[in-house]
Protein backbone atom coordinates (compact mmCIF):
# COMPACT_ATOMS: atom_id res chain seq x y z
CA UNK A 1 0.00 0.00 0.00
CA UNK A 2 1.06 4.00 -0.78
CA UNK A 3 2.49 5.26 2.01
CA UNK A 4 3.68 9.34 2.84
CA UNK A 5 7.19 8.55 3.81
CA UNK A 6 9.99 11.22 4.69
CA UNK A 7 13.91 10.17 3.93
CA UNK A 8 16.22 12.02 6.42
CA UNK A 9 19.79 12.19 4.87
CA UNK A 10 20.78 12.42 0.92
CA UNK A 11 24.18 10.75 1.02
CA UNK A 12 24.43 7.26 -0.97
CA UNK A 13 22.00 5.41 1.20
CA UNK A 14 19.43 8.19 1.79
CA UNK A 15 19.53 9.09 -1.64
CA UNK A 16 18.85 5.47 -3.41
CA UNK A 17 16.64 4.63 -0.61
CA UNK A 18 14.03 7.76 -1.11
CA UNK A 19 14.24 7.40 -5.41
CA UNK A 20 14.05 3.82 -4.62
CA UNK A 21 10.87 3.91 -2.16
CA UNK A 22 9.49 6.70 -4.89
CA UNK A 23 9.94 4.53 -7.51
CA UNK A 24 8.22 1.11 -6.14
CA UNK A 25 5.18 3.62 -5.83
CA UNK A 26 5.57 5.48 -2.19
CA UNK A 27 4.86 9.61 -2.03
CA UNK A 28 8.52 10.47 -0.78
CA UNK A 29 9.71 13.86 1.04
CA UNK A 30 13.42 13.65 1.18
CA UNK A 31 14.83 16.26 3.73
CA UNK A 32 18.14 17.29 4.14
CA UNK A 33 19.89 20.05 6.18
CA UNK A 34 21.92 21.30 3.11
CA UNK A 35 20.14 24.31 1.00
CA UNK A 36 22.37 23.95 -1.77
CA UNK A 37 22.36 20.35 -1.68
CA UNK A 38 18.07 20.50 -1.80
CA UNK A 39 18.30 23.12 -4.75
CA UNK A 40 20.50 21.17 -6.60
CA UNK A 41 18.30 17.83 -5.88
CA UNK A 42 15.16 19.65 -7.02
CA UNK A 43 16.80 20.31 -10.36
CA UNK A 44 17.93 16.92 -10.52
CA UNK A 45 21.49 17.16 -9.87
CA UNK A 46 22.98 14.41 -8.21
CA UNK A 47 25.67 15.08 -5.60
CA UNK A 48 27.64 11.95 -6.31
CA UNK A 49 28.17 9.53 -9.37
CA UNK A 50 26.20 6.54 -8.95
CA UNK A 51 25.28 4.44 -11.85
CA UNK A 52 21.70 4.38 -12.86
CA UNK A 53 20.46 6.66 -10.16
CA UNK A 54 20.59 9.96 -12.70
CA UNK A 55 17.82 8.04 -14.50
CA UNK A 56 15.49 6.96 -12.03
CA UNK A 57 15.88 9.81 -9.68
CA UNK A 58 14.80 11.94 -13.49
CA UNK A 59 11.69 9.71 -13.34
CA UNK A 60 10.60 9.65 -10.33
CA UNK A 61 11.07 13.73 -10.02
CA UNK A 62 9.51 13.96 -13.65
CA UNK A 63 6.39 11.94 -12.37
CA UNK A 64 6.31 13.68 -9.28
CA UNK A 65 6.92 10.78 -6.93
CA UNK A 66 9.58 12.53 -4.96
CA UNK A 67 10.24 16.00 -3.82
CA UNK A 68 12.95 17.90 -2.04
CA UNK A 69 13.00 20.09 1.46
CA UNK A 70 14.90 21.32 4.12
CA UNK A 71 11.92 21.70 6.06
CA UNK A 72 12.11 18.86 8.29
CA UNK A 73 9.06 19.82 10.77
CA UNK A 74 6.92 19.86 7.73
CA UNK A 75 8.33 16.85 6.50
CA UNK A 76 7.65 14.87 9.83
CA UNK A 77 4.06 16.52 10.40
CA UNK A 78 3.29 15.66 6.64
CA UNK A 79 4.35 11.84 6.78
CA UNK A 80 3.25 8.72 8.41
CA UNK A 81 6.82 7.12 7.96
CA UNK A 82 10.51 9.24 8.68
CA UNK A 83 13.60 6.92 7.16
CA UNK A 84 16.34 8.34 8.68
CA UNK A 85 19.61 7.35 6.72
CA UNK A 86 22.47 10.30 7.97
CA UNK A 87 25.85 9.69 8.08
CA UNK A 88 27.25 8.11 11.67
CA UNK A 89 31.38 8.46 10.87
CA UNK A 90 33.98 7.56 12.90
CA UNK A 91 34.89 9.36 16.11
CA UNK A 92 39.14 9.65 16.46
CA UNK A 93 38.29 6.84 19.23
CA UNK A 94 36.63 5.07 16.85
CA UNK A 95 33.23 4.89 18.18
CA UNK A 96 30.21 6.07 15.82
CA UNK A 97 29.41 9.40 15.91
CA UNK A 98 26.16 9.96 16.46
CA UNK A 99 25.57 13.68 16.38
CA UNK A 100 23.31 13.71 12.81
CA UNK A 101 20.97 11.26 14.33
CA UNK A 102 20.42 12.71 17.29
CA UNK A 103 20.21 15.99 15.25
CA UNK A 104 17.48 14.28 13.19
CA UNK A 105 15.94 12.63 16.03
CA UNK A 106 15.51 16.26 17.73
CA UNK A 107 13.39 17.60 14.79
CA UNK A 108 11.37 14.29 14.24
CA UNK A 109 10.62 14.67 18.13
CA UNK A 110 9.81 17.64 18.34
CA UNK A 111 7.00 17.49 15.38
CA UNK A 112 5.99 13.92 16.33
CA UNK A 113 1.96 13.08 16.38
CA UNK A 114 -0.08 10.44 16.31
CA UNK A 115 1.14 7.00 15.59
CA UNK A 116 4.28 7.58 13.28
CA UNK A 117 7.03 5.04 12.60
CA UNK A 118 10.50 6.01 12.63
CA UNK A 119 12.70 3.64 10.45
CA UNK A 120 16.17 3.86 11.28
CA UNK A 121 18.89 3.29 8.31
CA UNK A 122 21.95 4.55 9.09
CA UNK A 123 24.63 2.78 10.98
CA UNK A 124 24.19 2.68 14.67
CA UNK A 125 26.03 0.85 17.90
CA UNK A 126 23.99 -1.92 19.57
CA UNK A 127 21.51 -0.33 21.76
CA UNK A 128 21.28 3.16 19.94
CA UNK A 129 17.34 2.21 19.65
CA UNK A 130 17.01 1.76 23.02
CA UNK A 131 18.81 4.88 24.39
CA UNK A 132 16.80 6.49 21.91
CA UNK A 133 13.60 5.20 23.19
CA UNK A 134 14.37 5.89 26.60
CA UNK A 135 15.51 9.25 25.96
CA UNK A 136 12.58 10.23 24.14
CA UNK A 137 9.75 8.27 25.76
CA UNK A 138 7.35 10.20 27.23
CA UNK A 139 7.10 11.69 23.31
CA UNK A 140 7.21 8.42 21.76
CA UNK A 141 4.38 7.10 24.20
CA UNK A 142 2.69 10.55 23.73
CA UNK A 143 2.17 9.99 20.20
CA UNK A 144 2.40 6.52 20.05
CA UNK A 145 5.54 6.67 17.92
CA UNK A 146 7.63 3.50 17.76
CA UNK A 147 11.72 3.37 16.27
CA UNK A 148 12.79 0.43 13.89
CA UNK A 149 16.01 -0.34 13.06
CA UNK A 150 15.97 -1.61 9.29
CA UNK A 151 19.45 -1.90 8.36
CA UNK A 152 20.80 -1.14 4.73
CA UNK A 153 23.54 -3.91 3.04
CA UNK A 154 23.59 -1.87 -0.61
CA UNK A 155 27.01 -1.19 -1.82
CA UNK A 156 28.43 1.94 -3.47
CA UNK A 157 28.29 1.49 -6.98
CA UNK A 158 25.71 -1.20 -7.36
CA UNK A 159 23.92 0.85 -4.79
CA UNK A 160 20.21 0.90 -7.51
CA UNK A 161 20.67 -2.53 -8.23
CA UNK A 162 21.09 -3.40 -4.86
CA UNK A 163 17.81 -1.62 -4.03
CA UNK A 164 15.78 -3.94 -5.69
CA UNK A 165 17.75 -7.28 -5.65
CA UNK A 166 18.48 -7.37 -1.89
CA UNK A 167 19.62 -10.82 -0.20
CA UNK A 168 17.51 -10.33 2.80
CA UNK A 169 15.89 -7.99 4.65
CA UNK A 170 16.11 -7.12 8.33
CA UNK A 171 13.39 -5.48 10.41
CA UNK A 172 14.92 -4.97 14.03
CA UNK A 173 11.12 -3.74 16.00
CA UNK A 174 9.91 -4.21 19.30
CA UNK A 175 6.33 -3.57 17.88
CA UNK A 176 5.02 -5.95 15.69
CA UNK A 177 3.00 -3.96 14.41
CA UNK A 178 5.55 -1.30 13.11
CA UNK A 179 7.62 -4.35 11.64
CA UNK A 180 4.61 -4.91 9.38
CA UNK A 181 4.53 -1.89 8.58
CA UNK A 182 7.83 -1.87 7.19
CA UNK A 183 7.61 -4.82 5.46
CA UNK A 184 4.74 -3.80 3.47
CA UNK A 185 6.51 -0.55 2.34
CA UNK A 186 9.33 -3.16 1.14
CA UNK A 187 6.97 -5.62 -0.21
CA UNK A 188 6.92 -4.51 -3.92
CA UNK A 189 10.60 -5.30 -3.70
CA UNK A 190 11.48 -8.20 -0.98
CA UNK A 191 7.53 -9.84 -1.18
CA UNK A 192 8.02 -9.87 -5.05
CA UNK A 193 11.03 -11.46 -4.93
CA UNK A 194 10.83 -13.68 -2.07
CA UNK A 195 13.16 -12.42 -0.62
CA UNK A 196 13.64 -13.68 3.26
CA UNK A 197 12.58 -11.46 5.94
CA UNK A 198 14.10 -11.31 9.26
CA UNK A 199 12.37 -9.91 12.20
CA UNK A 200 14.18 -9.66 15.10
CA UNK A 201 14.91 -7.32 18.31
CA UNK A 202 16.41 -3.71 17.45
CA UNK A 203 19.41 -4.90 19.24
CA UNK A 204 19.98 -7.91 17.08
CA UNK A 205 19.06 -6.26 14.39
CA UNK A 206 22.11 -3.40 14.98
CA UNK A 207 24.41 -6.50 15.61
CA UNK A 208 23.40 -8.00 12.32
CA UNK A 209 24.66 -4.71 10.54
CA UNK A 210 27.75 -4.23 11.99
CA UNK A 211 28.51 -8.18 11.84
CA UNK A 212 28.35 -8.63 8.25
CA UNK A 213 30.24 -5.78 7.57
CA UNK A 214 33.32 -7.42 10.18
CA UNK A 215 32.44 -10.74 8.37
CA UNK A 216 33.43 -8.98 4.93
CA UNK A 217 35.94 -6.95 6.07
CA UNK A 218 37.46 -10.14 7.56
CA UNK A 219 36.94 -11.86 4.59
CA UNK A 220 39.55 -9.19 2.51
CA UNK A 221 42.07 -9.21 5.38
CA UNK A 222 42.32 -12.74 5.27
CA UNK A 223 42.51 -13.45 1.05
CA UNK A 224 44.90 -10.10 1.15
CA UNK A 225 47.21 -12.32 3.78
CA UNK A 226 47.18 -15.24 1.88
CA UNK A 227 47.91 -12.97 -1.25
CA UNK A 228 50.92 -12.34 0.21
CA UNK A 229 51.97 -15.77 1.27
CA UNK A 230 50.85 -16.99 -2.22
CA UNK A 231 53.52 -13.94 -3.42
CA UNK A 232 56.13 -15.71 -0.87
CA UNK A 233 56.22 -19.43 -2.43
CA UNK A 234 55.15 -18.80 -6.14
CA UNK A 235 51.25 -19.97 -5.75
CA UNK A 236 48.37 -18.02 -7.53
CA UNK A 237 45.73 -16.31 -5.48
CA UNK A 238 43.41 -16.91 -8.27
CA UNK A 239 44.07 -20.82 -8.36
CA UNK A 240 43.81 -20.36 -4.58
CA UNK A 241 40.18 -18.68 -4.04
CA UNK A 242 38.77 -20.41 -7.20
CA UNK A 243 39.77 -23.92 -5.01
CA UNK A 244 38.78 -22.50 -1.78
CA UNK A 245 35.61 -21.43 -2.82
CA UNK A 246 34.34 -24.19 -4.15
CA UNK A 247 33.57 -25.21 -0.68
CA UNK A 248 30.14 -24.35 -0.63
CA UNK A 249 30.31 -23.24 3.41
CA UNK A 250 33.01 -20.74 1.94
CA UNK A 251 31.24 -19.67 -1.65
CA UNK A 252 33.37 -17.92 -4.39
CA UNK A 253 32.18 -14.30 -3.82
CA UNK A 254 33.74 -11.14 -2.12
CA UNK A 255 37.60 -13.41 -2.81
CA UNK A 256 39.04 -10.46 -4.26
CA UNK A 257 43.14 -9.73 -3.26
CA UNK A 258 43.88 -5.67 -3.81
CA UNK A 259 45.38 -3.06 -2.02
CA UNK A 260 43.36 -3.54 0.71
CA UNK A 261 39.60 -2.41 1.22
CA UNK A 262 38.33 0.73 1.96
CA UNK A 263 35.15 2.97 1.31
CA UNK A 264 33.24 4.76 3.96
CA UNK A 265 31.70 1.54 5.61
CA UNK A 266 33.97 -1.26 6.42
CA UNK A 267 36.64 0.74 8.29
CA UNK A 268 34.23 2.80 10.18
CA UNK A 269 31.84 0.03 11.54
CA UNK A 270 35.11 -2.43 12.58
CA UNK A 271 36.26 0.39 14.67
CA UNK A 272 32.59 0.98 15.64
CA UNK A 273 32.19 -2.53 17.26
CA UNK A 274 35.67 -2.71 18.90
CA UNK A 275 35.39 0.35 20.50
CA UNK A 276 31.83 -0.67 21.40
CA UNK A 277 32.79 -3.89 22.72
CA UNK A 278 35.32 -2.11 25.00
CA UNK A 279 32.47 0.14 26.31
CA UNK A 280 30.79 -3.16 27.34
CA UNK A 281 33.74 -4.89 28.87
CA UNK A 282 34.38 -6.83 25.76
CA UNK A 283 38.11 -7.71 23.97
CA UNK A 284 37.07 -8.36 20.23
CA UNK A 285 41.27 -8.59 19.66
CA UNK A 286 40.62 -10.68 16.65
CA UNK A 287 38.08 -8.00 15.00
CA UNK A 288 40.74 -5.33 15.93
CA UNK A 289 43.49 -7.05 14.34
CA UNK A 290 41.53 -7.03 10.69
CA UNK A 291 42.02 -2.70 11.01
CA UNK A 292 46.11 -3.79 11.41
CA UNK A 293 46.15 -6.08 8.71
CA UNK A 294 44.10 -3.87 6.07
CA UNK A 295 46.40 -0.76 6.99
CA UNK A 296 49.79 -2.92 6.07
CA UNK A 297 48.13 -4.21 2.82
CA UNK A 298 47.51 -0.50 1.88
CA UNK A 299 51.05 0.09 2.02
CA UNK A 300 52.30 -3.17 0.04
CA UNK A 301 51.44 -1.69 -3.83
CA UNK A 302 54.14 1.27 -2.51
CA UNK A 303 56.98 -0.39 -1.13
CA UNK A 304 56.88 -3.39 -3.99
CA UNK A 305 57.34 -0.66 -6.31
CA UNK A 306 60.22 0.38 -3.60
CA UNK A 307 61.27 -2.90 -3.52
CA UNK A 308 61.84 -3.01 -7.68
CA UNK A 309 63.12 0.23 -8.53
CA UNK A 310 65.66 0.92 -4.94
CA UNK A 311 65.02 4.09 -4.44
CA UNK A 312 61.83 6.09 -5.12
CA UNK A 313 63.46 9.74 -4.66
CA UNK A 314 63.14 11.61 -7.62
CA UNK A 315 60.72 8.82 -10.09
CA UNK A 316 57.40 9.50 -11.85
CA UNK A 317 55.08 7.22 -10.67
CA UNK A 318 51.53 7.13 -12.82
CA UNK A 319 48.60 6.25 -10.05
CA UNK A 320 45.24 5.03 -11.76
CA UNK A 321 42.74 5.25 -9.46
CA UNK A 322 41.50 7.50 -6.52
CA UNK A 323 37.97 5.99 -5.94
CA UNK A 324 37.97 3.62 -3.18
CA UNK A 325 36.16 0.90 -5.80
CA UNK A 326 35.02 1.10 -9.22
CA UNK A 327 31.73 2.66 -10.10
CA UNK A 328 31.94 5.48 -7.53
CA UNK A 329 33.51 8.86 -7.33
CA UNK A 330 33.78 8.30 -3.26
CA UNK A 331 37.26 8.80 -2.43
CA UNK A 332 36.82 7.99 1.20
CA UNK A 333 38.91 5.25 3.13
CA UNK A 334 40.56 4.86 -0.59
CA UNK A 335 43.80 2.98 -0.65
CA UNK A 336 45.27 6.10 -2.89
CA UNK A 337 45.51 8.18 -0.04
CA UNK A 338 47.87 5.82 1.65
CA UNK A 339 50.11 4.95 -1.52
CA UNK A 340 50.47 8.29 -3.00
CA UNK A 341 51.55 9.71 0.38
CA UNK A 342 54.06 7.12 0.54
CA UNK A 343 55.29 7.75 -2.91
CA UNK A 344 55.37 11.27 -1.95
CA UNK A 345 57.07 11.25 1.50
CA UNK A 346 59.76 9.42 -0.38
CA UNK A 347 60.45 11.65 -2.90
CA UNK A 348 58.72 10.39 -5.87
CA UNK A 349 56.59 12.67 -8.17
CA UNK A 350 53.11 11.13 -8.71
CA UNK A 351 50.61 11.74 -11.49
CA UNK A 352 47.51 10.82 -10.84
CA UNK A 353 43.95 9.85 -13.06
CA UNK A 354 40.52 8.28 -12.05
CA UNK A 355 37.33 8.53 -14.40
CA UNK A 356 35.20 10.18 -11.72
CA UNK A 357 37.37 10.77 -8.32
CA UNK A 358 39.87 13.20 -9.09
CA UNK A 359 37.83 16.54 -7.58
CA UNK A 360 36.95 14.67 -4.65
CA UNK A 361 40.44 13.58 -4.00
CA UNK A 362 42.02 16.76 -4.35
CA UNK A 363 39.89 18.07 -2.38
CA UNK A 364 40.28 15.68 0.29
CA UNK A 365 44.55 15.50 0.15
CA UNK A 366 46.12 18.88 -0.71
CA UNK A 367 49.73 17.85 -0.40
CA UNK A 368 52.68 18.65 -2.74
CA UNK A 369 54.24 15.87 -4.84
CA UNK A 370 50.89 14.36 -6.92
CA UNK A 371 48.71 16.24 -9.11
CA UNK A 372 46.11 14.64 -11.36
CA UNK A 373 46.34 14.39 -15.02
CA UNK A 374 42.97 14.68 -16.48
CA UNK A 375 43.39 11.63 -18.65
CA UNK A 376 45.64 8.10 -18.41
CA UNK A 377 48.10 9.20 -20.98
CA UNK A 378 48.67 12.05 -19.30
CA UNK A 379 48.91 10.34 -16.15
CA UNK A 380 51.18 7.71 -18.02
CA UNK A 381 53.42 10.13 -19.52
CA UNK A 382 57.47 9.85 -18.95
CA UNK A 383 56.28 7.71 -15.93
CA UNK A 384 59.19 5.03 -14.60
CA UNK A 385 56.17 2.90 -12.83
CA UNK A 386 52.29 3.00 -12.95
CA UNK A 387 50.17 1.50 -10.04
CA UNK A 388 46.95 0.77 -10.47
CA UNK A 389 44.84 0.46 -7.53
CA UNK A 390 41.05 0.79 -8.77
CA UNK A 391 39.52 -1.41 -10.87
CA UNK A 392 37.65 0.56 -13.33
CA UNK A 393 37.06 -0.92 -16.90
CA UNK A 394 38.81 1.53 -18.81
CA UNK A 395 41.94 0.64 -16.61
CA UNK A 396 41.02 -3.87 -17.51
CA UNK A 397 40.79 -2.47 -21.29
CA UNK A 398 44.43 -1.22 -20.96
CA UNK A 399 46.88 -2.40 -23.88
CA UNK A 400 50.80 -2.30 -23.84
CA UNK A 401 50.44 0.91 -26.77
CA UNK A 402 49.75 3.60 -24.23
CA UNK A 403 52.02 2.83 -21.74
CA UNK A 404 55.18 2.15 -24.30
CA UNK A 405 53.90 5.63 -26.29
CA UNK A 406 54.16 7.23 -23.17
CA UNK A 407 55.80 5.48 -19.99
CA UNK A 408 60.28 5.92 -19.92
CA UNK A 409 60.00 2.90 -17.30
CA UNK A 410 58.00 -0.69 -17.78
CA UNK A 411 57.14 -1.53 -14.39
CA UNK A 412 53.41 -2.47 -13.29
CA UNK A 413 51.84 -2.68 -9.72
CA UNK A 414 48.89 -4.09 -10.90
CA UNK A 415 47.00 -4.44 -7.21
CA UNK A 416 43.61 -5.81 -8.50
CA UNK A 417 45.09 -8.60 -11.30
CA UNK A 418 42.96 -6.93 -13.96
CA UNK A 419 45.85 -6.68 -16.80
CA UNK A 420 46.42 -9.51 -19.10
CA UNK A 421 49.72 -10.65 -17.82
CA UNK A 422 50.95 -12.33 -21.13
CA UNK A 423 50.11 -9.04 -23.20
CA UNK A 424 52.60 -6.55 -20.97
CA UNK A 425 55.47 -9.08 -20.56
CA UNK A 426 55.43 -9.54 -23.99
CA UNK A 427 56.14 -6.06 -24.46
CA UNK A 428 59.49 -6.12 -22.26
CA UNK A 429 56.95 -5.11 -18.86
CA UNK A 430 57.64 -6.38 -15.80
CA UNK A 431 54.21 -6.87 -13.69
CA UNK A 432 53.84 -7.25 -10.04
CA UNK A 433 50.13 -8.00 -9.10
CA UNK A 434 48.78 -9.36 -6.15
CA UNK A 435 49.02 -12.79 -4.89
CA UNK A 436 51.04 -14.04 -7.68
CA UNK A 437 54.76 -13.83 -8.67
CA UNK A 438 56.25 -11.04 -10.65
CA UNK A 439 56.15 -11.75 -14.18
CA UNK A 440 59.98 -10.40 -15.64
CA UNK A 441 59.87 -10.26 -19.63
CA UNK A 442 61.95 -13.64 -20.67
CA UNK A 443 65.50 -12.52 -21.91
CA UNK A 444 65.15 -12.58 -25.55
CA UNK A 445 66.77 -15.20 -26.91
CA UNK A 446 68.89 -14.06 -30.51
CA UNK A 447 67.11 -15.08 -33.70
CA UNK A 448 69.28 -16.96 -36.55
CA UNK A 449 70.71 -13.81 -38.47
CA UNK A 450 71.70 -11.81 -34.99
CA UNK A 451 73.50 -14.82 -34.73
CA UNK A 452 75.40 -14.65 -38.13
CA UNK A 453 75.43 -11.23 -37.57
CA UNK A 454 77.29 -11.67 -34.27
CA UNK A 455 79.63 -14.06 -35.60
CA UNK A 456 80.65 -11.96 -38.39
CA UNK A 457 81.34 -9.04 -36.01
CA UNK A 458 83.67 -10.93 -33.57
CA UNK A 459 85.86 -12.86 -36.78
C1 LIG B 1 29.94 -2.31 2.15
C2 LIG B 1 29.09 -3.61 2.19
O1 LIG B 1 29.50 -4.47 1.13
C3 LIG B 1 27.59 -3.29 2.04
O2 LIG B 1 26.83 -4.48 2.18
C4 LIG B 1 27.19 -2.32 3.13
O3 LIG B 1 25.84 -1.93 3.01
C5 LIG B 1 28.06 -1.08 3.05
O4 LIG B 1 29.46 -1.44 3.17
C6 LIG B 1 27.69 -0.17 4.19
O5 LIG B 1 27.86 -0.57 5.35
O6 LIG B 1 27.10 0.90 3.94
P1 LIG B 1 30.81 -0.69 0.20
O7 LIG B 1 31.76 -0.18 1.24
O8 LIG B 1 30.00 0.28 -0.56
O9 LIG B 1 29.76 -1.73 0.87
O10 LIG B 1 31.63 -1.53 -0.89
P2 LIG B 1 32.15 -3.03 -1.03
O11 LIG B 1 31.81 -3.49 -2.37
O12 LIG B 1 31.76 -3.86 0.11
O13 LIG B 1 33.74 -2.80 -0.99
C7 LIG B 1 34.42 -2.37 0.19
C8 LIG B 1 35.92 -2.47 -0.04
O14 LIG B 1 36.32 -3.82 -0.13
C9 LIG B 1 36.40 -1.80 -1.34
O15 LIG B 1 37.61 -1.14 -1.12
C10 LIG B 1 36.60 -2.97 -2.29
O16 LIG B 1 37.54 -2.73 -3.29
C11 LIG B 1 37.09 -4.03 -1.30
N1 LIG B 1 36.87 -5.40 -1.80
C12 LIG B 1 35.62 -5.88 -1.96
C13 LIG B 1 37.97 -6.20 -2.06
O17 LIG B 1 39.14 -5.80 -1.91
N2 LIG B 1 37.76 -7.49 -2.48
C14 LIG B 1 36.51 -7.99 -2.65
O18 LIG B 1 36.40 -9.20 -3.04
C15 LIG B 1 35.40 -7.16 -2.39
Amino acid sequence: MKKNIAVFGTGCVGLVTAVGLADIGHNVTAVDTDLNRVKDLKKGYLPFYEPGLKKLMKSVLTAGKIRFTADSSRAVAENDVIFVAVGTPSRPDGRADLSQIRNAFDSIIENLDSGKTIVIKSTIPPGTVRSLQEQHSAELDAAGGQIVFCPEFLREGTAVHDFYHPDRLVIGSSSGEAARLVDDIFFPVAGKLDVPVLKCSPVSAEMIKYSSNVMLASRIAVVNELAEMSEAVGADIHEITAGVGLDKRIGGAFLQAGPGFGGSCFGKDVSGIVAAAEYHGVDLSLVREILTSNARQRQRPAVKLENAVGSLRGKRVAVLGLAFKAETDDVRGSAAFDVIEYLINKGAVVRAHDPEAEYNFIRAFMKKGYNCAGGVEEALRKADAVIILTEWELYKRLTPQPLIENMRGRIIIDTRNILNEKLFVNEGFTLFGTGRKEQKPKARSRNRSEFVNAAIVSM
